[in-house]
């Protein structure tokens, strides 16, 4: 039977040498093809990065035999792919979400902790069934972040609630903003945390390490640079003695 999600991505972090995830955000310019900056970006990055992570920009405007061309392309390389669609709706459709990412290739898919407990772990189930992983939502990394993840609710932080549902439904990962210094810190080592927000948003690769993220969601500091591979093994070199 094939590895969980979040051992096959631990693996190929320490195959690579990276703990940064691609967010794969190409904005082309008038006569370019998103397939075609896909593939050139992964195979540029591949060598400083464990995984992708597509979301809109990618997922709305191509089919999906052209998403599942960039998956494989992914995996020939030893990457792990993530859909960002932060699922958050009903049971039969987030399950019909899970068939269809999975069917073209992604081996987990970001959620929404909102969906409540018991869907959430009936998303989780749903996924590893199909071998892939889900990683929850539990605190963004934009500055409205605090005006949902923030909410306090009958004396309870909204984000802690979600934690909860997240650790108990059995997810592989959760998200926490780098801009979110001290609840990186609260919420480190109970799962693994997946970081959005270094760069340009504002949070800092090695800070966010340093507060216990495990791995870094980074776009455009990467792909927006003019050196895309400078650019991440920059990023890698920076975060690669920490913690040894
Ligand atoms: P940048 O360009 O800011 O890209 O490095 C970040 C990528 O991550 C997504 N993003 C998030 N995804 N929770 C998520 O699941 C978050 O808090 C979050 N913040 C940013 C963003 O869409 C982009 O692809």
């Amino acid at each position: 039977m094939t590895r969980p999600f979040f051992e096959r991505i631990a693996r190929a972090a320490i195959e690579k040498k990276s703990p940064i995830v691609l967010a794969l955000d190409p904005r082309p310019s008038a006569n370019q093809r998103l397939p075609e900056i896909a593939a050139r970006t992964i195979c540029a990055v591949e060598h400083h990065v464990c995984a992708v992570k597509m979301n809109f920009h990618i997922i709305l405007p191509l089919s999906a035999s052209e998403i599942s061309a960039i998956n494989k392309l992914a995996h020939s390389f030893g990457l792990q792919s993530i859909a960002d669609i932060k699922l958050n709706d009903i049971e039969t459709t987030n399950a019909v979400a899970v068939d269809h990412l999975t069917n073209m290739g992604f081996d987990a898919a970001i959620a929404n902790p909102f969906i409540g407990g018991d869907a959430l772990a009936s998303l989780v189930q749903k996924a590893h069934k199909a071998d892939a992983g889900i990683i929850a939502l539990v605190y963004m990394s934009h500055p409205e972040a605090k005006e949902g993840f923030g909410l306090e609710i009958q004396g309870r932080k909204l984000y802690k609630m979600f934690l909860g549902r997240a650790a108990a439904a059995g997810v592989d990962g959760i998200v926490v903003g780098a801009t979110q210094h001290e609840i990186l810190k609260e919420v480190a080592g109970r799962l693994p945390v997946y970081s959005p927000g270094v760069g340009a948003q504002g949070g800092d690769a090695e800070q966010a390490i340093r507060n216990g993220a495990n791995y870094l969601i980074i776009g455009r500091s990467i792909v927006g640079s003019r050196q895309p591979v400078k650019a991440a093994r920059e990023i890698q070199n920076r975060i690669s003695s920490i913690g040894k």
